[in-house]
């Protein structure tokens, strides 16, 4: 990871903490620079950084199965209920995890957290205006709170207010993402209830998860998938990586996971 100089500023420079360019493999010989401001946010108690999870499933998108004829943007007109979006990413921190999905599969990425966290999430989408031209990519960001999963709240970054748009069936996402969002006994039943409440109901549409293996978080990641599968979704494919990165003062063993409508082949 090295710091870029001489990007444009969305935040006053004694908000900026940090600002480091992620190189993330966008296949087995290439990379991509993804820039990241992590600014001085806010959200239950954690400082806005970037997890080890969203670092290592960017890295491990290249070698994801998924469908990606669903994920390029298809010429209709954006707008309203009909955001235009792919991907929807939970949980999004500084959105390292839907900035590199949208830059190395071409699509649109909408980045989610806490209203707090968004105007972080807008720094690190105008970080990388110029990477999104590169690779016909493009991203938004606003709220979705787990706890009211059909509300989402798009930010427009022209009238820095935020527009509701109701989650309905005409506009779930081919592709939800979450990295590290599954610390607390409340987070299973909340993510899967968001996921599953999200996730288009068609049979190339997937969830992908990335979480550390913590001792004391591994009773929420069991009920994690035993809900995944109780709300009608499989595992469609899976894996392990270990993080290894300098400074890491956190569980290195990282499981990552691709689901699918169990119903629907
Ligand atoms: C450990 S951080 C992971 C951030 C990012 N995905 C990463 O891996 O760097 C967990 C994120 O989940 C968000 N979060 C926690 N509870 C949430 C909720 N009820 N609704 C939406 N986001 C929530 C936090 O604000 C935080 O950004």
């Amino acid at each position: 990871m090295g710091t870029v100089a001489g990007e444009h500023d969305p935040f006053p420079s004694e908000l900026v903490e940090r600002r480091s360019t992620y190189q993330i493999s966008q296949s087995a010989s290439n990379q991509i620079p993804v820039v990241i401001v992590e600014a001085a946010c806010r959200a239950e108690n954690l400082t806005l950084t970037t997890w080890s999870s969203s670092v290592v499933i960017s890295n491990t998108l290249h070698k994801l199965d998924i469908p990606l004829a669903q994920l390029r943007a298809d010429g209709s007109p954006a707008s309203g209920a009909h955001h235009g979006y792919k991907i929807l990413e939970l949980g999004a921190g500084t959105g390292l995890t839907g900035l590199s999905a949208a830059c190395i599969w071409g699509s649109r990425a909408l980045l989610t957290d806490l209203p707090t966290i968004v105007p972080g999430l807008q720094a690190n989408i105008d970080a990388n205006t110029s990477l999104f031209q590169d690779q016909g990519a493009g991203a938004g960001c606003g709220t979705l709170d787990w706890n009211a999963p059909s509300d989402l709240f798009i930010y427009d970054s022209a009238s820095a207010s935020e527009v509701k748009v109701a989650i309905t069936d005409d506009n779930k996402f081919p592709l939800v993402m979450a990295a590290d969002t599954m610390y607390t006994e409340d987070h299973p039943e909340l993510l899967t209830r968001t996921i599953a409440t999200c996730l288009s109901r068609s049979k190339d549409a997937r969830a992908v998860t990335c979480w550390p293996q913590r001792v004391c978080y591994l009773e929420p990641l069991r009920e994690f998938w035993r809900l995944m599968e109780e709300r009608g979704l499989v595992v469609a494919q899976e894996g392990q990586e270990y993080a290894d990165f300098e400074g890491l003062d956190d569980e290195p063993l990282h499981e990552w996971s691709v689901w699918r409508w169990k119903d629907l082949q």
